[in-house]
């Protein structure tokens, strides 16, 4: 087993693998998973609606945007649908880098290097952090004079501070050129969406397990998006984006073009 894998701790991306119903997790991630799904019984559907957001998304970039590059940071563990695959299966010479930074989704990173022959998919194992070493790394798969799709999907709730959140954001969409698009997915407890609950769910996650978490207010999600032109919808619960009937999960999903 790889050295930097802890099985006394649970870790988010193997927890949120469970609730998506995959296998790569460990007694203790199902045992806090259950725990928060006490506190806060629609986690699990707010994993699948962000899953399905990923989905639309990137059929809606590939096939109507004409997007043939993304960098998906924060990948998670292989699922259903990964972002290659979905892409792909709308422009087969896509290319696809992943980044992440939790050592099992290292380990099991093969999964998600199967790309199709016509495009190419790469693991990065790296902090959303240090966005120049992120950047420096895509650039060996991605053309990064050309439109890229920047995917962060339940991924800055895990930067703390909202500055330095909005500045990787920023880091990585001024090397990228005009076309260029953010997608982002973030956890709220705002109650318009029915966040209250999370609270409780969010502080028990925050001695239990790891890395630490923060939910955002409407306004701190909207700051991630400045500069950039929304598409339609807007800021909504991600399991509505372009899927009116989906029920509302508190979690933000949200895409902007840079002009
Ligand atoms: C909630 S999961 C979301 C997975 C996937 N993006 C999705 O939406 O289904 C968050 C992922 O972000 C990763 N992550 C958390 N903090 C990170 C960091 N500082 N740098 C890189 N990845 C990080 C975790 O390891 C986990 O795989």
């Amino acid at each position: 087993m790889n050295d930097r894998i802890r099985t006394d701790i649970a870790h988010n991306a193997r927890v949120w693998n469970y609730w998506l119903g995959g296998k790569d997790n460990y007694p203790v991630d199902r045992a806090v998973g259950d725990q928060v799904t006490a506190f806060y019984p629609s986690i699990g559907e707010v994993a699948r609606a962000d899953r399905a957001f990923l989905g639309r998304v990137v059929t809606h970039l590939a096939a109507d945007a004409g997007v043939r590059q993304f960098l998906d940071i924060g990948t998670g563990l292989p699922t259903a649908d990964n972002t290659h695959e979905v892409a792909q299966r709308v422009a087969a010479d896509s290319r696809i880098v992943y980044v992440d930074n939790d050592p099992i989704v290292l380990t099991h990173a093969r999964a998600l290097l199967t790309s199709a022959p016509e495009g190419v998919t790469e693991y990065v194992d790296a902090d959303a952090r240090d966005p120049e070493t992120i950047l420096a790394a895509a650039g060996e798969t991605l053309d990064l004079s050309r439109p890229v799709a920047v995917l962060m999907l339940g991924i800055l709730n895990f930067v703390l501070d909202t500055g330095e959140a909005r500045a990787i954001v920023k880091t990585l969409m001024d090397a990228l050129p005009s076309g260029s698009y953010l997608v982002l997915t973030h956890p709220t407890l705002d109650p318009e969406l029915g966040g209250e609950g999370n609270k409780a769910a969010m502080a028990f996650w925050n001695e239990n397990a790891t890395p630490p978490i923060t939910a955002r207010s409407r306004a701190e999600f909207t700051s991630f998006l400045d500069g950039l032109d929304l598409l339609e919808p807007g800021i909504v619960s991600c399991g509505r984006w372009r899927f009116e009937e989906a029920a509302v999960v508190a979690q933000f999903g949200a895409v902007g073009r840079k002009p």
